[in-house]
This record gives structure tokens, sequence and C-alpha cells, in this order.
């Protein structure tokens, strides 16, 4: 939410900072904006609107070799040109750009009001920039110090990068609950939200801690420090980003790209962590606290947005397959329930960019309670997999798009392994079972190729749907929370108006709405209650539903009733979800295409939610 990218060394900034926008874009897109440090008038652009839009205003002969760069997604204050960042301070000298909330703002505002500034934006940021000048003059301060002394006083979440026309050789960043990340590269330092924007000149990069903040000289050098002025130890990690993976290789969009992708990236989820010829599952992250995790009193997952759909299915899995009791939580509410957790239960987190801050909040509070925590996250060194005891990385690779699939098929991939491996150690699972899923689990990829080939035809169903403003998706056990995933994925990107619910549950509510208009999606890929779906389809049918079926190969009945029917290969009932998802990605996208809407960046979502 909101991306940030900087520069200080011996190249102009500007295209660096403008293609780093672009590669953040998927952060936030409602506006943006530049400072490039030097001692004109004029050296900060900000425009509504898009990278593009940007793009278009920049005065391109300026040169300058230090500049920060922002896109936001509005918290506070409207998206316009005037509320867009960089905010600059009073006398013009001080630029920042912020991701986060600032919570004590209007405290801050009305003694900074007081002592004589003016306030031009309805942001919380703007705060920041004033008060950072105010530190600097009326404390004789340089601005390292400055910033340091502004954010003592300052309440709630921040990724930050400051500049100073007074110092032009040095920018400052800071975090606290927001990313922030250093890219070391030669004789030049690269601020920024994540690795994307910078991977391109560096694989060297520093994670940032909460509350540290960074002091990047002309010249390469720098300096980190703690706000409390205790010492600050932090590793350079190296990170190979193929830059590729941030390109849309020809397809038309990311999502489509990424829908396609997913029968390799379910295959690099499993690489390593299962063996066909030799029979065995062994995922790194549960092996180092299998104990733990096997004795548990409780598996807690909490997550957000599509990962919590994950967490859905991971309660059928674990349940099912290792008989261990779970509860799933949305981590907003997680958080501020008071919930009950102590060190028998094990808290799982699931998040694609390992930065959402409820998620986070929950892990924060599970592991002051003493629960082990683990997280199953895709960004490599993002919060979560730095603040969790273990975990394992999904390895899905960069997913731009704002709607999740390869991230939320690969999570899934790896809760399978990971419920089946326990399974089978705490021997709810006998070994025939276990060696069943050993195969059809590696049969997955190849089957989510066979669901790709009927794009043509999905397409099809897609144009007869297209104008619906309702639709209403069905689920039963392993297959409800898929339901809610596919009404997820059509609302989130063709604001079509969609549910999900239990199939059997229609019967209490959702049924009054149905009507020739209606769309009734029922994912119907069930061994178990097959009979109670046909049921459900009938009675869809009996009130002139229009039903799209998605059903196995080796389906029975429903293909005779349903309006339109979508074949996924037969796989084991536990491992479906899998397979029965990808028609509901692909019939999302085509409506949203067709309905003219922009796919990978819908409006007013963001990839990386990282306020709360
Ligand atoms: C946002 C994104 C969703 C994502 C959710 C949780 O809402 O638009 O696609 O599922 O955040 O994100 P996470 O990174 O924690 O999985």
């Amino acid at each position: 939410m909101c991306g940030i990218v900087a520069y200080i060394g011996e190249k102009p900034a500007y295209p660096i900072l403008i293609d780093g926008l672009f590669k953040l874009e998927y952060r936030g897109y409602d506006s943006a904006g530049v400072t490039l440090l030097t001692n004109t008038s004029k050296n900060t652009f900000r425009k509504k609107g898009k990278v593009k839009e940007l793009d278009a205003i920049v005065d391109k002969t300026n040169l300058s070799p230090v500049g920060i760069g922002h896109t936001r997604w509005a918290t506070h204050g409207e998206p316009n040109d005037i509320n867009a960042h960089p905010h600059t301070s009073q006398d013009g000298s001080i630029s920042l750009v912020h991701n986060g909330i600032i919570e004590n703002y209007q405290v801050l505002k009305e003694a900074l009001i007081d002592t004589g500034y003016e306030f031009m934006s309805d942001t919380d940021t703007e705060v920041i920039a004033h008060l950072i000048q105010e530190m600097r003059d009326s404390l004789e301060l340089d601005l390292h110090e400055a910033v340091k002394e502004a954010l003592r006083k300052v309440v709630g979440a921040y990724a930050l990068v400051v500049t100073d026309k007074n110092d032009p050789d040095t920018i400052i960043g800071a975090r606290k609950s927001s990313p922030l990340v250093l890219g070391i590269g030669d004789g030049e330092l690269f601020l920024a939200s994540d690795p994307n924007p910078i991977a391109q000149y560096t694989d060297q990069f520093i994670f940032l801690e909460d509350e540290q903040i960074v002091k990047a000289n002309f010249g390469g050098e720098y300096e980190i420090s703690n706000l409390d002025n205790t010492e600050a130890v932090n590793e350079i990690q190296k990170i190979d980003l193929k830059i590729e993976e941030l390109e849309k290789d020809g397809y038309p969009h990311f999502m489509l790209k990424e829908i396609y992708q997913q029968p390799n990236t379910v295959a690099d989820s499993m690489r390593g962590r299962l063996n066909k010829v030799e029979g065995w599952i062994s995922v790194g992250g549960l092996n180092q606290e299998i104990e733990k995790v096997h004795n548990a009193d409780r598996l807690i997952f909490a997550a957000c947005g599509t990962s919590w759909h994950t967490a859905l299915i991971a309660e059928y899995l674990f349940e099912d397959i290792a008989r261990i009791p779970c509860e799933v939580e949305y981590a907003s509410e997680f958080r501020y329930r008071n919930p009950i957790i102590n060190d028998k239960d094990v808290l799982i987190v699931l998040s694609q960019s390992g930065e959402t801050a409820d998620t986070l909040a929950a892990l924060e509070l599970a592991k002051e309670k003493g629960a082990l925590t683990y997280g199953i996250v895709n960004v490599v060194g993002s919060s979560i997999a730095r603040m969790t005891h273990t975990g394992s990385y999904i390895h899905a690779g960069p997913e731009i798009g704002v709607a999740s699939t390869k991230a939320f098929t690969s999570q899934l991939t790896v809760l399978m392994l990971m419920a089946i491996q326990l399974g089978h150690k705490k021997g709810t699972l006998s070994d025939e079972k276990y060696q069943s899923y050993i195969k059809a689990l590696s049969e997955l990829p190849n089957k989510i190729e066979k669901i790709l080939d009927q794009n043509d035809k999905i397409k099809y169903i897609a144009s007869e749907i297209k104008s619906a403003s309702n639709a209403l998706y069905l689920g039963r056990g392993y297959n409800f929370p898929v339901a809610l995933e596919g009404a997820l994925k059509l609302k989130e990107i063709s604001y079509i108006h969609a549910e999900g619910y239990p199939a059997a549950e229609m019967k209490h509510g959702p049924i009054a709405l149905i009507d020739m208009y209606m769309p009734v999606i029922v994912v119907a890929t069930n061994e178990s209650a097959y009979d109670k779906i046909v049921s459900n389809i009938e009675e869809v049918k009996a009130r002139k539903g229009i039903v799209i079926a998605v059903i196995n190969e080796s389906d029975t009945k429903i293909h005779k009733l349903a309006d339109y029917v979508i074949e996924i290969p037969d796989t084991m009932e536990a491992l479906s979800p899998l397979l029965s998802v990808i028609p509901l990605q692909l019939l999302s996208y085509h409506i949203a295409v067709m309905r003219g809407c922009d796919v990978d960046q819908p409006r007013n979502l963001a990839k990386s939610v990282t306020v709360e």
C-alpha cells in the first residue's frame, strides 16, 4: 500500500525513479510524485492518476542524481494533486514520501499550526514534513537528527524517505510497521518499499527493522541506527530477482500471465518437498518445529483476503487429514478480541506479500502470548517471513496482478504438503493413502495445464454472463472456500456484486435472489455430498437461475442439469480446490476484460495492505 523508491548516486535519478514507480504501481495507483533534489524552486512534481500521468508532467531536463518517488493509495485525503506525495515543509526545503498512517497527526497538526505552519493538503504525511523542519530549525539539528527527533513524537506506522535542499548529499529513510529496504549498489544507494523496483541495479539488500533509520550518503556510504540509539545490527541479504518475472512476457495482463504460470508455480512449491520416486513429503520449515506442531492443541490460521480463503481450506485439510483442531481467523478481528492463546497453540499466518499490517499484528500478538508462529509467505525477506519462528516460502515468484491467483494455489500446495506430512507422522493417514496423496499431488501441474487448455470455452461462458449485475457462487466442503474465492475474484476485478455461499445455506437467504438473470456458479467436484449438490443445482434450475458448474470429468449427473459446464480432471477430494479454482480465475479475468475493467489495477484496491 503506497510504493516508495529513492536514489542517491552518480546517475540521473529520474529514469530510475519512474521505472521503479511503474514496478511499484501495484501497491497503489491513485496519484504519484517525485522530488528531484535541486536547488530550483520547482523540483517536486505530483499528479493525480497513474504513474504515466506523472511522467507526462515531469521536467526531464532535471538530471539530479538524488531523488525520491511515491505512488499513492489514499488513506487521509482524497486522491488529487495536492494530496499526492512528496509533501514539502513550509520553507520548501524538506521533501518526503510516506507509506503508513500517522495516528496522532491531528494533535501534531494543531501544535504546528499554533507555531505558524500552514498546511496545504489533507494528509497525515504533511505533518511529518513540517515537524522535521521544526525540529531541524528550533533545535539546530542536521537532517538525520531532525528526522529522529520528529519520529520520536510520531505515533503510527511509517516507511518514509526524506530529502533536504540544505543537505543535498544525503537521503534519510526510516520504518515502523511499513516495509523499507536499502539497496546497496556500486557507489550508489536505493531505498524502496520492496526489492522489485531496484532489482535490476543490485542484488544486495538490507531490510530495515522497526524504528530503524538509515542515512544514505552520496558516494555509497550508509549508516543505520535505532531510534532509541541502541546499536543496529542488520545483515546484507543477497536476493536474485529475475527481471523477466516483473514483465508481462507477451500476455496482455499480469493476471493472465500469473494464471498461466500455475502449472510451474505449483510444481515449484513442491520442489524439494515431495519426492514421487522415493515416496516422501518433507517440508523444511515444518521439520524445524515438527514436535510442537504435531503436539499442538490447536492450529490457528490468521490471514486477510485471498490468503484467508486459503486458510479456510487449510482448516478442512488439517482437521480431515491430520486430525488437529483448527481455527481460522480474520487477522483484523483476531487481534482486537482478546483471543485466548497459549504456548500449546501454533499460529500459522498466510500472506502473499508478507507485509499485511493486520496479519503482522496478529502474529505479534500470538508471539507475545507464547504461541509458536509459522509463516507461509511468498515475498522473500518480508516482515512476516522475518518475524515468524519458522515457516515455508511458497516460491510462486513475484505476483503483480492485484487479484491474487498463483499465490493462492501455491499457498494451498504448501498447506496440502504440510497436512499430509503431519497426518502420516500422526498415523491418521495410512501408508497407502499417504502414497496416493503423493502420486495425486505430483500429477496436479499437468492437470492444471489441461484446465488452461479450456480457456476458449471459459471465455465463451464469460461472454454469456458478462452483463450480469450479481452472481452467486456455491460450493460444499473443500469447495466452499473456493466459492468464496471465485466470488472475490469476480467482484475485485469486474465490479460485479458476487457472493460465495456454502451450497446448503442457499436456502437460508440467497435463493430469494435467484431469477433468470442470476448466474449461479457451482463448484461441484465433490465426491462426498455429490447428491446433495445435485439437489442444490436442481433448486436453482427450478427458479430459472443460470447454472455454470465446475465438475469432474467423471461427472454423471450435473453435466445434464447445468446450462454450462467446465470439466476438470479428477483428483483426490482434498486436493480438488487447487484445480477447481483455476476456471473461476479465468472466468473472472475474461468477464473483467470484456467489461473494459483495469484487470491488474482494479479501482480502490492495492496489492499490499500495509495500513490497518
Ligand atoms: C489485498 C490484496 C489481496 C490479498 C490481501 C492479503 O487485499 O488485494 O489480493 O489477498 O491483500 O494480502 P497478503 O499479501 O497478506 O496475502
